[in-house]
């Protein structure tokens, strides 16, 4: 029975996926390598730094430890310019009725987020009151498509795994969550979201009535 639902942040709960894409976009095109929509649909779901390597992979172009943390404080400057403005409006489709409809019927809800700028965001959008658990880029030592983040999220809420849905838009999410052996909702396309238990094409599609009908 769905006793909880793990949510990811960005490309879930708001739009958030789109300025890390522009980003990074900017940092690829200060650094001269070609960086577009489909590379970027393999970094969606993946950390900071694991982003930042596979960039640089992709431009063959190498740097030190040092230069590194500065390229990836480059494009958190650029991302965090971007998100100043987001506001509860931000919410994408349908997420504030879903995060009410789980309230009100008591399934318990998480946070699962490689983001060290979450906590800024779930402020701004003003719905960090939904959350039973917010874990982190902070509290996981591996990143998606590691189980590890969405296993936390369970183990603090105190359910079992098997008891959980989670919700993601990346494809590295979608392999956790059923590493994790949990329900996979997928947001996006059949092919970028294949694996998932429940695909849906966008938020507006997602409602607790049917999230319990398909619920194995
Ligand atoms: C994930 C995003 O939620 O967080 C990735 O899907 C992003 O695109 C990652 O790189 C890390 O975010 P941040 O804010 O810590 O750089
Ligand atoms: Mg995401």
């Amino acid at each position: 029975e769905l006793e909880a639902v793990v949510f990811d942040l960005d490309g879930v709960l708001t739009d958030t996926a789109e300025y890390h894409y522009q980003a990074w976009k900017q940092l690829a095109d200060e650094l001269g390598i070609p960086f577009d929509r489909d590379f970027n649909e393999e970094l969606k779901g993946l950390g900071r730094m694991d982003s930042l390597d596979r960039i640089l992979e992709k431009g063959g172009k190498s740097f030190s430890e040092e230069e590194k943390r500065r390229l990836a404080d480059r494009k958190n400057g650029h991302y965090r310019k971007r998100i100043q403005r987001i506001s509860p409006e931000d919410l994408l489709p349908g997420m504030g009725r879903l995060l009410r409809e789980l309230k009100e019927n008591g399934i318990r809800i998480a946070l699962a987020s490689a983001s060290k700028n979450a906590r800024t965001v779930i402020r701004q959008l003003k719905i960090e009151s939904f959350f039973d658990t917010i874990v982190d880029a902070a509290h996981v030592s591996k990143g998606k498509p590691d189980p590890e983040i969405f296993l936390t999220a369970a183990e603090q809420l105190g359910v079992p795994r098997t008891n959980c849905a989670a919700v993601e838009d990346a494809e590295a999410g979608i392999r956790a969550i059923r590493e994790a052996d949990m329900f996979a909702v997928g947001v996006g396309t059949e092919t970028a979201m294949k694996g998932a238990d429940w695909i849906v094409s966008d938020t507006s599609k997602l409602t607790l009535q049917e999230l319990k009908r398909r619920f194995r």
